[in-house]
């Protein structure tokens, strides 16, 4: 009867010194984790949470991309078409001459923040989603002609605001050739505040293949990524693409935005 008690009993603290190692080894782990990835707020913790433990899940090292205070700061923002929402037009602001020139409102584009908050409008599993550590960089190139003065540093904004920067080699504007003053030397004094963009023009009008082939020709950057001139950039829009460049060199991703064009 003592016997079996006292191997009842070493069998329990060898059960209890085994889950004391499990559960330090998975705290140490957790540690580890924290250690490399950012800081998140009380919001977010949750998915940052699910997002650690699926770090060390596949052969190639994988991260959390998203850069939560960007996300948290662009979540408090509120004015004129903050959060993408409509910005409502008073009887006196209805000038019809504004959508003939670009084909949307450029009235309204002017009157909302270069750098406005967007809802992020992803599948919920993309906010989970991990990729690749070690990604290439890319030369966004933008080509453009008579693009609205708005519109067009609202895209260069918006992904110079929602890339994490060592992904940007550069941005390239090159210009098919416009005559709208503003995107002379106008464009080229604001564009000094920004290091990281370069502005090509053409010699004469060539139409959006050449145009994106001669900026194609000037990029310094690992993997070239073309955008349209009124576009903005999301949530952790890049990481995804260069994923799937990074797995495998010879593809060419297409995003679905760009697929309609
Ligand atoms: C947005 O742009 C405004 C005006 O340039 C600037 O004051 C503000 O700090 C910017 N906000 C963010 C979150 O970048
Ligand atoms: C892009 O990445 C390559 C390889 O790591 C590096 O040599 C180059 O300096 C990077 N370019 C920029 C502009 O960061
Ligand atoms: C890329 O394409 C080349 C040429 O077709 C091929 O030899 C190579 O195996 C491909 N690489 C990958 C990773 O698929």
């Amino acid at each position: 009867m003592r016997r079996r008690q006292k191997r009842l009993l070493r069998v329990g603290l060898l059960l209890s010194a085994a889950l004391l190692l499990l559960l330090l080894g998975s705290v140490s782990l957790e540690r580890r984790l924290d250690a490399e990835e950012p800081e998140g707020g009380a919001g977010l913790a949750q998915m940052q949470k699910v997002n650690r433990k699926q770090v060390l899940k596949d052969g190639v090292r994988k991260k959390d991309w998203h850069d939560y205070a960007a996300i948290r700061s662009d979540a408090a923002r509120t004015g004129a078409g903050e959060q993408g929402r409509p910005y409502p037009l008073t009887d006196a602001e209805r000038v019809d001459q504004a959508y003939r020139e670009n084909g949307f409102n450029i009235f309204v584009s002017d009157r909302i923040a270069l750098n406005r908050s967007l809802p992020d409008i992803r599948h919920p599993n993309c906010k989970l989603k991990l990729y690749t550590a070690d990604l290439p960089n890319t030369s966004v190139i933008i080509p453009f002609h008579n693009e609205g003065w708005s519109s067009l540093l609202r895209t260069v904004h918006s992904v110079l605001d929602r890339s994490p920067p060592s992904l940007i080699a550069e941005i390239i504007l090159v210009d098919d050739f416009s005559d709208k003053g503003h995107l002379k030397a106008p464009l080229e004094q604001y564009m000094v505040r920004l290091p990281k963009v370069r502005i090509l023009r053409t010699q004469k009008r060539e139409g959006l293949i050449r145009t994106r082939l001669l900026g194609a020709a000037a990029a310094r950057g690992q993997v070239i990524t073309f955008l349209d001139s009124h576009c903005e950039a999301n949530v952790n829009w890049l990481p995804p693409l260069l994923d799937r460049i990074a797995q495998n060199t010879n593809s060419s991703v297409l995003d679905s935005f760009n697929q309609r064009t």
